[in-house]
């Protein structure tokens, strides 16, 4: 259930200031009635109609994008860093499912789809979420044990889907290392791999459930396909 000023605006007919003087002035009606009230909530499946005009429901749009580092995953920033949405030219309302730090690069999923979005951030999706992490030192048993057994975040256990130690080199002194989750918290990874003494030097996003970086260079993006779409829509209805 949404706002009918914010359902009005989202539909592209006027600003949501708009939208509410146009409710004042009885121009809005909901399943045939007129509507006054600000506030009311409307469901997906409910009639509107502005002047006596149904809305069309704003075109759902489908993105992934390889975001690089030095980049916020918000659609405006108060300090006027580069956000994602400087990459994608679209006049739809779209926004990021989930979040990547400023310093993260990878596969990042954008919509306006809202009910697909919240599927997606929900646990219960299982939607994998696979991550590479270049650490300080050398990974070993003692570092890779404990994690696969789980760490504590937020008085919560939480236990990765996988864990592989991609490489190790002595030279750097580095160790890469492929964490699978499937939940978002924040700075998840990196406060996973600190609780079991490594410390984050680069991550990156590979892979969110069947959708990959392929064909993406850093800074670019691409539409989903309609399969891409069905398929992504199955998925998580059959969670
Ligand atoms: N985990 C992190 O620590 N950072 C991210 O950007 C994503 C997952």
């Amino acid at each position: 259930m949404e706002r009918l000023q914010k359902v009005i605006a989202n539909a592209g007919v006027c600003s949501r200031r708009k939208a509410e003087e146009l409710i004042k002035a009885r121009k809005v009606k909901v399943d045939g009635e007129v509507i006054t009230e600000l506030g009311t909530k409307v469901g997906e499946h409910q009639e509107i109609t502005v002047d006596n005009i149904k809305l069309a429901s704003e075109q759902k749009e489908y993105y992934l994008f390889n975001k690089p580092r030095g980049v916020v995953t918000t659609t405006n920033d108060d300090k006027g860093r580069k956000t994602v949405m400087d990459y994608i030219p679209t006049n739809k309302r779209i926004y990021p499912v989930g979040r990547l730090d400023y310093d993260t690069t990878g596969l990042l999923f954008l919509t306006n789809d809202g009910d697909l979005a919240n599927q997606m951030m929900h646990p219960s999706s299982e939607l994998e979420k696979v991550y590479i992490a270049k650490v300080k030192g050398i990974a070993k048993g003692e570092h890779l044990v404990p994690l696969k057994s789980g760490v504590m975040l937020d008085e919560i256990k939480v236990i990765p889907d996988y864990v592989k130690l991609r490489k190790t080199d002595k030279v750097s002194n580095t160790s890469i290392i492929e964490v699978v989750i499937h939940e978002g918290k924040n700075h998840q990874i990196k406060r996973m791999l600190a609780a079991v003494g490594l410390e984050v030097i680069k991550l990156k996003r590979e892979r969110i459930g069947f959708l990959t970086l392929k064909g993406l260079e850093s800074g670019e993006y691409r539409k989903l396909n309609p399969k891409e779409v069905k398929q992504l829509h199955e998925f998580l209805n059959k969670k």
